[in-house]
């Protein structure tokens, strides 16, 4: 088994929300990667960096991560160094980093340096972490969590379209539109296992 499937594995069964959340990201990254033209080494990096972005979460508690509840600004710092944590599991042997590194540092950086952990601006931000973002961004608008609804679609995409080249790869978004529009996204998804909604529980849930 390679070290991708086994870390997802480890997360899937600590936090299964996290590994819903990275199988769709995952599945949204390669479908940007092809409407994008990328070849398919890129894509099958952005695919399995999708699949263990949020590695760093393990760092986090639970507790903290799924708390329908308003955070502490201490816990809220602690969430947004998942992925210095992520990148300390998989950085020891990979010299150069990999995509799929690069991708766990740097989902959450935006191109106008607003982002974090370490504020990069477009030049500095590798280019397949640009894309898994948007996937990241636009699955976790359009998914419901423990703490809030879901956005609409209409919603989810005006808020990329607002960020569109300031926060976000402009092809990148405008590919993501063509594949909605397209349906291409349904299809992408079904090439990769996605486990349904109902089917996301924690170990213990079904402890008696
Ligand atoms: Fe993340």
């Amino acid at each position: 088994m390679d070290t991708i499937t086994v870390l997802q594995r480890a997360i899937r069964l600590r936090d299964p929300h996290t590994a819903h959340h990275q199988d769709r990201v995952a599945a949204m990254s390669a479908a940007l990667g092809i409407q994008l033209g990328w070849d398919a080494e890129r894509i099958e990096q952005a695919r399995r960096g999708g699949l263990v972005h949020d590695l760093g979460k393990l760092a986090v508690p639970v507790s903290i991560l799924n708390r329908p509840g308003p955070l502490s600004s201490n816990e809220y710092e602690l969430i947004k160094e998942h992925p210095i944590f992520g990148v300390q599991v998989l950085t020891e042997d990979q010299r150069p980093p990999s995509d799929v590194v690069m991708i766990i540092e740097q989902h959450h950086e935006r191109l106008d340096g607003s982002g974090y952990p370490n504020h990069l601006v477009a030049s500095d931000i590798n280019e397949s972490a640009q894309i898994v973002a948007i996937a990241d961004v636009f699955e976790a608008m359009t998914s419901r969590r423990s703490y809030r609804l879901e956005n609409t679609l209409a919603a989810s995409l005006d808020e990329l379209h607002a960020g569109r080249g300031t926060s976000y790869h402009g092809d990148g978004v405008d590919a993501l539109v063509a594949l909605i529009e397209g349906h291409a996204l349904d299809e992408a998804q079904d090439a990769w296992p996605i486990l349904p909604v109902d089917d996301v529980k924690y170990p213990w849930q079904d402890s008696p």
